[in-house]
């Protein structure tokens, strides 16, 4: 249950996130915030977290993604803080949200995730589901499209092992991020809800990488 200050508190998030993402690359904007919120909200159901932090925390998370700012990784941590000290909020409730913010993040999948808490767990396994299943297929070809990448290139091989720097600068085709990244996340899940709809949308997506290649083969 949450209290009236914590409805009007998120709802003035909304209104703060949206203004924020309003330019923001189609796979990255407030409809993604919106969808991440939903899926962390139906998680919660089955978890035992505190919500306005899972709340907050949802409505936050790409409130300055670095891959939009030049690789700088401070200025969403510092923008959330600013807002929610603007909003009276709780000293332990901001960190708890920037240590959220700062390690939500896949990066490559090859680094040691420095902060945890239940609620971080569910805001992550949300933020992932939207990373799966058609809306991660979509959200993916977008984001390639926005970086004017190749769709694919049977010559440029995926790398599932590549470090958080190597991640970040890679230039490959965007099938290859599918094996770098999206069919790595259903056994990173943190929670049971997670762990389900993650599998379900694997399969949706693996399906569709089979039909990719035999539509590419020109098979009729
Ligand atoms: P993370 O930092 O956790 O990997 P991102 O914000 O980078 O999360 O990724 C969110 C989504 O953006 C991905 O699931 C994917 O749809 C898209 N995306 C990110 N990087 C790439 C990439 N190199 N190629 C294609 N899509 C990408
Ligand atoms: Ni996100």
């Amino acid at each position: 249950m949450t209290s009236l200050s914590s409805e009007l508190l998120i709802d003035k998030t909304i209104t703060f996130v949206k203004k924020e993402l309003k330019n923001a690359e189609g796979g990255h904007d407030w409809f993604h915030i919106e969808r991440v919120y939903k899926n962390a909200m139906h998680i919660l159901k089955t978890e035992e977290a505190n919500h306005l932090v899972v709340a907050l925390g949802a409505l936050l998370h790409d409130i300055a993604d670095s891959k939009f700012h030049d690789g700088d990784e401070t200025i969403g941590p510092k923008k959330a803080t600013e807002f929610l000290i603007s909003e009276n909020v709780s000293s332990t409730t901001i960190q708890h949200i920037v240590q959220i913010i700062k390690n939500i993040s896949f990066k490559g999948g090859n680094t040691t995730q420095k902060f945890h808490s239940k609620e971080l767990d569910i805001v992550q396994d949300a933020d992932r589901l939207d990373a799966l299943g058609a809306i991660g297929i979509a959200r993916t070809f977008n984001y390639g499209g926005f970086k004017n990448r190749t769709i694919y290139n049977p010559e440029i091989k995926p790398n599932a092992t590549m470090s958080p720097e190597a991640y970040k600068a890679s230039n490959a085709p965007t099938i290859n991020h599918f094996y770098e990244k999206l069919l790595l996340l259903k056994d990173r899940m943190n929670t049971e809800t997670g762990k389900r709809i993650a599998a379900e949308r694997h399969v949706f997506m693996k399906t569709f990488l089979q039909q990719f290649y035999a539509e590419w083969e020109g098979k009729k």
